[in-house]
């Protein structure tokens, strides 16, 4: 291998929103140069809640569009649909049978998106990280560049990594490096500082859509809550004002400078002041983006060809790693027999 390789993945669910891109899919783009990248769309992971059908064919197509609108070059990284790969279902299957429940029981995850009701959640969403851990280990990635939520699933495969090769005596699997950088590794919810932004919160007020129009994205800012005081001369200012460090945090991902900075340019002013600023800001980093994704899911012919030629270059990759996995295990080939 010359270069590095990562390996990311992102949900068809709903639409990507401004979590998504300040925290991973804009770093994907940039990391492009250095390393030699795969990005998946991760279809499996998203049946493991209620999905519509359709609307399921439908996001995978806006998502790949808005990661090709940010940037990622089709023709260098490799981009494709999870579902298109075996390689991934079959060695999550051998995972499952390498990760521990004790492991699993851990997930904060699993526990916050079943919520009360746990006898009802389906064993895929349970299982989740370890489709997350067969995803990255299927290509030996060894760096993984997501936001701040993703760290204790990365752990987990780090986990499973360790443990195949100590159980089979080899170091056939990397420990796969988190890449978490930038001023926006969790943004939060534009109507509770508290909570991360995410596609499953009922007020579409608490997030930006990567497709929002100009007007949609300066109403969410200006609608933003906040709390009565200016903004402080120091970063320890915020320390105590979750929403007034988020919207100083997102000013300062989408301008590509330090909270520092956004804080000394605008110390002693009024929210009012700093929401319309970073409303213009965001119109100007987002609006291109958004029209782009609209542009290219209009042609779906595109996207689709886009997803084929990433399948097929991603299981050229994965599917002599996943073989090895299998001769490693002892598991018969009559053919080579
Ligand atoms: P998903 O679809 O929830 O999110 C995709 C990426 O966006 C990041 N992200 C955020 N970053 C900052 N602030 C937020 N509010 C925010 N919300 C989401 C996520 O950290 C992620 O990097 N399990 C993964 C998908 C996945 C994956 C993988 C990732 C499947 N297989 C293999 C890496 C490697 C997920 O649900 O991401």
């Amino acid at each position: 291998m010359s270069k590095n390789r990562i390996f990311s993945g992102v949900q068809p669910t709903g639409s990507l929103h401004l979590g998504n891109y300040l925290g991973a899919i804009r770093n994907w783009a940039r990391l492009q140069d250095e390393f030699e990248a795969i990005y998946c769309v991760v279809d499996l992971h998203a049946v493991t809640a209620p999905h519509d059908p359709k609307e399921l064919s439908r996001a995978t197509r806006e998502v790949t569009a808005g990661l090709i609108a940010s940037g990622i070059d089709p023709a260098r990284s490799i981009i494709f649909n999870q579902s298109m790969v075996p390689e991934h279902a079959e060695l999550s299957w051998l995972f499952n049978c390498v990760a521990r429940l004790g492991w699993l029981n851990r997930m904060t995850q699993f526990k916050e998106k079943a919520g009360k009701n746990r006898d009802q959640a389906s064993v895929g969403l349970y299982a989740y990280p370890v489709l997350m851990a067969a995803d990255i280990l299927a290509y030996k990635a060894t760096h993984v560049p997501v936001g701040e939520d993703q760290k204790q699933h990365l752990e987990l495969t780090r986990d499973i990594a360790q443990s195949f090769n100590s159980t089979y005596g080899l170091e056939f699997f990397p420990l796969p490096e988190p890449q978490i950088f930038g001023s926006a590794t969790r943004v939060m919810s534009l109507r509770d500082g508290r909570k991360k932004m995410s596609k499953s919160d009922e007020s579409d007020y608490s997030r930006i859509n990567m497709t929002d129009g100009a007007d949609e994205i300066a109403q969410k800012i200006r609608k933003a809550r906040t709390d009565p005081d200016p903004l402080p001369g120091t970063v320890d200012g915020l320390a105590q004002r979750p929403e007034a460090l988020n919207l100083v945090s997102i000013y300062a991902a989408l301008e590509d400078i330090e909270i520092d900075q956004v804080i000394q340019e605008y110390q002693g002013q009024g929210f009012s002041t700093f929401k319309k600023a970073l409303a213009d800001l965001a119109v100007v980093r987002l609006g291109p983006v958004g029209n782009e994704m609209k542009r290219l899911t209009a042609e779906s012919g595109e996207i689709d060809k886009v997803l084929a030629d990433g399948a097929e270059r991603a299981t050229q990759l994965s599917r002599p790693i996943v073989a090895e996995v299998r001769e490693i295990m002892g598991f018969l080939d009559p053919k080579k027999s």
